[in-house]
């Protein structure tokens, strides 16, 4: 499958990652978007760096290369994962402002009819931010809350991390055994 991946400035900068360590595993082609937020997160939060990040994807674009492929619904992708979506990049996609390369392909993504699955990182949550929520859901994207479950037993960071970017994988249609999953008792 053909994947875009995004990045923006929120906290939680290792579910883009894991996010596209596991679709290169898995040996989907993916077409990677960061903002400069994201950049500068990714060297506060983690021990790699954004270049390092960039040679994860099969492509990387610049913020604001409009010019991209992506940026035109005529190019086909099959899903777009934003992960971790600062609340400013939330707030631009549900409301159709399509001033960055990232915010511009979500809204293809959305006219397309494509799967939009977006990983929201903020703690607590005001009005506007829920509000956003509802519009992107009604518009057709899916709100993936980073939100751990702990039926699985959790030993680690990476362990509450694979579980995310595996429930955002399933919800992009892609199949994965990143994380258990639930079977009964
Ligand atoms: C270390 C760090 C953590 C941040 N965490 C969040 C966050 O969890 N949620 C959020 O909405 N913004 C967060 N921000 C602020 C955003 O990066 C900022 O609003 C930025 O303008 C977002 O731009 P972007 O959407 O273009 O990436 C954080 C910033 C830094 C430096």
């Amino acid at each position: 499958m053909r994947v875009v991946v995004g990045m923006s400035g929120g906290s939680g900068q290792v579910y883009g990652i894991r996010i596209l360590e596991s679709l290169k595993a898995l040996g989907h082609e993916t077409h990677l978007i960061m903002t400069n937020a994201a950049r500068e997160t990714i060297r506060v939060e983690t021990d790699t760096t954004p270049e390092k990040v960039e040679k994860l994807a099969s492509v990387s674009y610049r913020i604001k290369d409009f010019l991209a492929p992506i940026a035109s619904g005529s190019f086909r992708f099959e899903a777009m994962i934003i992960a971790p979506c600062s609340m400013k990049m939330l707030a631009a996609i549900a409301n159709g402002v399509s001033s960055d390369l990232l915010s511009r392909t979500a809204d293809v993504a959305l006219k397309e009819r494509r799967r939009l699955v977006v990983v929201p990182r903020e703690t607590p949550l005001n009005l506007i931010h829920i509000r956003n929520m509802e519009s992107l859901t009604l518009a057709g994207g899916v709100i993936l809350p980073p939100e751990p479950a702990f039926y699985t037993r959790p030993k680690s960071i990476s362990e509450i991390v694979d579980f995310i970017a595996g429930r955002a994988l399933d919800l992009a249609g892609i199949e994965n055994d990143i994380s258990p999953r639930w079977n009964g008792i």
